[in-house]
């Protein structure tokens, strides 16, 4: 949020302040998780005893909060009244990774608004979102949650749904607050599994996973979450560098922290303090201003203060900083919606919007020649099979607990209503549930692709393998899916696999079998339709990976932006296993870092993504092959469309840094651009790179470009070769 440039007298919430007793203010710190609205709660609210209350949806029972807390307290202050809509209220959007995949910040922007109105028309005025946890790890269940690996990518994205969800204004009915989480690097946790620590060196932290929030701190997003996690021996509920050196000191951020759920108490359990009262000290000393849900704050505080172990200073700030965010939100004006305020949720312009941010996140990994766009007429009949053809609930993926499966539009309804009186569709989901391994239904599937002309088969993850809490160790297709796959395969039908998942999975042993393959990530109420515009060609695919899919486990973390190491893997160094000669001679001459049974690459490298036509990049340029540290220099390429079709490429720009002062990446995203190209039309391709592309945290941690070489990229996807050189002079 912008500075207040009026004095601290006539600040209304500093005002306030000086009105309240500790044990008030303190109540604005504390955030309870709502049950129902029983005397207890309504005594406690009139007493000043809370400042927020997460997980309530309903309006005239907000309205009746609001009520009792401005009418009833002593000081009549509102509520925050907070929620997790991540992505979308009623009408549900593709999973934030799906969004990423579209890498359209209007698109993303769109779906945050949309999500923020809908809420508001609840009575909900903050949500917990974004989560901008940049993740290399497709282990972990919240990759789903999350904008991808990259933090450039991440962090433009992270910018244009902080712009959605709070507008322009956050007084104005449909803006508001967001939530920037979870701070920070919990996304890095060990082996993929929730809650496990992290270790990550600070020039990590802040070149890789610390950037996201800085763009959503720039763009005045009003409230940051800390995360559960352990950061290098301090967790982060604890960790007075990140929350208040970095958050406040480095950045200006001025608006508050919350815990996450009963992450205070849980300092103690991680084994950083030694008790809730410790807890209570050293979350509220590094700067977390709100306690969700653990009243460890409520309990420990007052005592805490009057004992000299936190200073009453640190508790003012936390609470002007909420009493801002409420004067931010209008709420002492208004503290009460009102459903003629706002459009009806899940209108047509809604599900428009979730259609189109559908359509723009599949991604095409496969596509022999003239598999897709599939011609509804020249073909008689289709079978649509697989487990989640038609599965209105597992569409829209993880954390939507206001989404309405009965607004979903299934891929099964949108064929059926798309194939018309001329196509057949026969159906059969052949698999119950993702999970499942019986057999039973196999017969029905593969009879109905026996009658077809081409074969859909809808496969992937249930929403419930994703999200909090809920890794894998194999991100493989669970349940018999891949048996089910091989099986239809046999048959010799066209085979397009659409998979409907959390995260990316390994795909090998089903992506031989698959003549074209569709990613749809969790889609959302509108997948069905958004699927079926693409499978049929109305509309081309666009997306493009935001993760790099690996072909085992075993390669994680496996991401484009990896470091060289002294022994970069090549296409001749690499010895698959089996082609080592028996009793071969161990050598440490000429090695090089691959994985004996995976190689080197990964099954899909970031920024991948085919549409139906082919585009290629040539021509190469830098305008200048030097230049000194602070100035900028432009980078062009001729994109051609060289096929046959209309289509939308999202153009690629990457560095590389070849001398550091701490070691570059191989390639770094510095850039994208959306570009739509007829058949045989050329464009010449300008990118600009200047010091906020070409500085990174040095040895120091401190941002700097430095004096050397730099080739530059552009292309189609991280794999790129396209490359162009040019010196940075001191
Ligand atoms: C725990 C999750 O980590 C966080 O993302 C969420 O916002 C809170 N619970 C509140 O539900």
């Amino acid at each position: 949020m912008t500075s207040d440039p009026t004095p601290r007298s006539s600040d209304p919430a500093a005002k306030l302040l000086a009105e309240m007793t500790l044990e008030e203010k303190i109540g604005q710190l504390n955030q309870l998780n709502f049950t129902t609205l029983h005397d207890d709660l309504r005594g406690r609210l009139a007493a000043g005893e809370i400042g927020s209350l997460l997980n309530v949806v309903d309006l005239d029972t907000i309205n009746e909060l609001q009520r009792i807390a401005v009418e009833e307290s002593r000081l009549g202050i509102p509520l925050l009244i907070g929620r997790d809509v991540i992505h979308g209220f009623k009408t549900i959007f593709p999973i934030p990774l799906g969004q990423a995949a579209s890498w359209n910040e209007d698109v993303v922007k769109e779906g945050a608004r949309v999500a923020a109105v809908e809420a508001g028309s609840s009575g909900i005025n903050w949500t917990f979102a974004p989560m901008l946890d940049v993740c290399r790890d497709p282990r972990w269940g919240r990759i789903a949650e999350c904008l991808g690996e990259d933090p450039w990518l991440a962090s433009r994205l992270a910018r244009a749904m902080v712009q959605g969800i709070q507008g322009q204004d956050l007084r104005q009915p449909g803006a508001i607050a967001a939530c920037a989480k979870h701070f920070a690097g919990y996304g890095a946790c060990e082996a993929g599994r929730d809650y496990a620590t992290t270790n990550i060196p600070e020039n990590e932290l802040r070149n890789v996973y610390l950037p996201p929030f800085k763009a959503a701190v720039d763009a005045g997003v009003a409230t940051v979450m800390a995360s559960f996690s352990d950061l290098n021996g301090i967790p982060a509920s604890g960790n007075r560098w990140l929350m208040t050196d970095v958050l406040r000191g480095e950045w200006g951020f001025e608006g508050f922290v919350v815990s996450d759920w009963e992450s205070v108490p849980q300092l103690a359990v991680h084994g950083l303090t030694a008790s809730d009262r410790e807890s209570a000290q050293a979350a509220a000393n590094a700067g977390i201003g709100m306690d969700m849900a653990s009243q460890t704050y409520h309990h420990h505080l007052a005592d805490l203060v009057r004992a000299g172990l936190v200073d009453e200073s640190v508790i003012d700030s936390a609470a002007a900083s909420i009493i801002q965010l409420k004067i931010d939100l209008g709420l002492f004006d208004y503290p009460f919606s009102y459903t003629k305020d706002y459009p009806p949720m899940a209108n047509p312009q809604h599900l428009q919007a979730a259609r189109e941010a559908a359509r723009q996140s599949l991604v095409l990994l496969k596509n022999e020649p003239d598999t897709l766009p599939i011609d509804l007429s020249r073909v008689d009949s289709l079978a649509v099979i697989g487990p989640l053809a038609d599965d209105a609930y597992e569409q829209l993926g993880t954390w939507v607990f206001d989404g309405d499966p009965q607004l979903s539009h299934t891929p099964l309804s949108a064929i059926r209503a798309l194939a018309g009186d001329n196509t057949r569709v026969h159906a059969a989901a052949g698999l119950a549930y993702s999970r499942s391994t019986s057999t039973d239904g196999f017969a029905d599937a593969l009879e109905a692709a026996r009658q077809s002309d081409v074969v859909l088969m809808f496969v992937g993850e249930e929403s419930i393998l994703s999200g909090e809490a809920h890794c894998r160790a194999d991100i493989s297709l669970p349940g018999a899916q891949q048996a089910l796959v091989a099986r239809v395969a046999e048959l010799g039908k066209p085979l397009v696999l659409i998979v409907l998942a959390g995260r990316p999975l390994t795909l090998g042993p089903v992506l031989e079998h698959a003549d074209a393959l569709l990613y749809a990530w969790h889609p959302g109420t509108m997948g069905g339709p958004a699927i079926a515009d693409v499978l049929f060609g109305s509309h081309a695919p666009q997306g493009k990976l935001p993760v790099t899919f690996p072909r085992m486990v075993g390669q994680i973390p496996i991401y484009y932006s990896q470091k060289n190491t002294g022994k970069p893997a090549t296409a001749d160094s690499f010895t698959p296993i089996d082609e080592i000669p028996l009793r071969a001679a161990q050598t440490s001459v000429g090695n090089t870092s691959f994985h004996l049974d995976a190689g080197y690459t990964p099954q899909f490298p970031f920024g991948f993504g085919l549409s139906y036509t082919r585009f290629e990049y040539s021509d190469i340029r830098v305008s200048a092959e030097s230049l000194p540290v602070g100035s900028s220099v432009e980078v062009s390429a001729d994109l051609t469309n060289a096929g046959d079709r209309e289509g939308v490429e999202i153009a690629q720009l990457y560095i590389r840094d070849l001398a550091g002062s701490v070691t570059r990446p191989v390639k770094e995203l510095k850039g994208w651009q959306r570009v739509s190209l007829q058949p045989g039309e050329t464009t010449r391709l300008t990118f600009t790179l200047g010091p906020g592309e070409l500085a990174f945290f040095d040895r120091n941690n401190e941002l700097n470009t430095e004096p050397g070489e730099f080739h530059v990229f552009i292309g189609g996807n991280s794999d790129t070769r396209l490359r162009a050189t040019f010196q940075v002079t001191a």
